[in-house]
């Protein structure tokens, strides 16, 4: 089941891969998809919201100082399921969280970008 996961996670990587060299920029699927976060009923949200908007839309609180400009990182989410429906990390977010927290799989909310069903967790840090 994890393999399974991780090579479709793949899949979907060498396809915007190709996409980025081919010097198209993939194409982000209409949705909507069901965006549920732990605790809270899951919502439809059209494919390319990002995380921090759609918890704004299910009325989840979520931290983000610097109002989604990828630079505070208070915004950190645990990917609960569905890692391979969120668009991949840029540079930016990848500086920010860092390759140990990326490794464990948190994203920024204000920039990971939903094109399926993703099951997300906040974490207390306090
Ligand atoms: S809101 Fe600051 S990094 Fe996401």
């Amino acid at each position: 089941m994890a393999e399974e996961k991780r090579r479709r996670g793949l899949r979907a990587g060498l396809r915007r891969a190709a996409g980025r060299l081919s010097g198209r920029r993939p194409a982000i699927p209409e949705g909507p998809f069901a965006l549920e976060f732990e605790g809270h009923a899951p919502i439809p949200v059209p494919g390319g919201t990002t995380i921090l908007a759609g918890a704004a839309a299910a009325g989840v609180d979520l931290d983000h100082y610097c109002g989604g400009m990828a630079s505070c990182g208070t915004c950190k989410v645990s990917v609960v399921t569905g890692v391979e429906n969120l668009m991949d990390a840029d540079g930016r977010e990848q500086m920010v969280l860092g390759s140990q927290s990326a490794a464990s799989g948190l994203r920024l909310a204000c920039q990971a970008r939903v094109v399926g069903p993703v099951t997300i967790r906040i974490p207390r840090w306090f």
